[in-house]
């Protein structure tokens, strides 16, 4: 059964419409590992949109299971997590005009910064993993500079239907079996839901998956532990 890593991005979302105090990140990520999350992740971006430093640090200390941080190769961001030492970072492309993180990171593009970054990462001793579209290509280069993991951008899969979604899954598949022979530990995120999470849950050698909206849409409505628990029955 893959792991389940809960992305509380939004909750900070929510509190910085109100550049308030509430909801706090620090609190719902305690709530999700309740539901049974096994990891708790955040995405530190340069522009400080929703997760603030003091979120990080401060989950740095509290979370009880093991903490992600998503990042950009961006030096005062790496500095940052070299001072908190999350339990894995993962390495993102950022622009600050989208909504979401579009697409994988081009580690084909910028093999040097990427290669540079995960050198420091790993060295700070935090498990390094590349979110990558299933581009078999991407996923050679991320073994070659030395990513322990890979997760795969799941978006397109999630964002289809019928026999194009499967045509994504079979995708998915072959670039997840590949990520395994190069010997890199096989993660997935981005869109998954309560509809379309189980094909990838399935996949052989998932190790762990990383959701955000679509558990806090449904905690919104039902309760950060309820919303945590049915997605890990789900996965199971
Ligand atoms: N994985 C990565 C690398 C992401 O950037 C995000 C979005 O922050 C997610 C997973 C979670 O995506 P979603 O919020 O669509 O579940």
């Amino acid at each position: 059964m893959p792991v389940l890593g809960v992305n509380i991005d939004h909750v900070a979302t929510l509190r910085e419409a109100r550049k308030t105090y509430e909801p706090d990140p620090i609190c719902a990520a305690a709530l999700a590992e309740l539901g049974g999350a096994d990891g708790i992740t955040i995405h530190l971006r340069e522009d400080r949109r929703h997760i603030q430093e003091r979120d990080l640090r401060i989950l740095g200390q509290t979370v009880a299971t093991r903490l992600n941080l998503e990042l950009a190769c961006d030096q005062e961001i790496l500095q940052i997590a070299c001072e908190v030492l999350p339990d894995q970072a993962t390495l993102v492309p950022e622009r600050r005009e989208e909504i979401t993180t579009e697409g994988g990171l081009d580690v084909l593009g910028n093999r040097g910064v990427v290669q540079r970054a995960i050198q420091r990462l790993k060295h700070a001793g935090i498990t390094v993993s590349l979110f990558l579209a299933p581009d078999l290509e991407q996923i050679e280069v991320a073994a070659e500079v030395g990513a322990q993991a890979v997760e795969l951008h799941t978006g397109q899969y999630a964002l289809a239907k019928g026999d194009d979604q499967r045509r994504h899954l079979d995708t998915l598949v072959e670039a997840g079996l590949r990520i395994r022979q190069l010997g890199m530990a096989l993660h997935a995120g981005h869109g998954l839901n309560y509809q379309n999470v189980v094909p990838v849950a399935r996949m052989a050698d998932m190790h762990e998956l990383n959701i955000g909206h679509s558990i806090m849409a449904r905690a919104i409505l039902v309760g950060m532990e309820r919303a945590v628990r049915e997605m890990k029955q789900l996965i199971g």
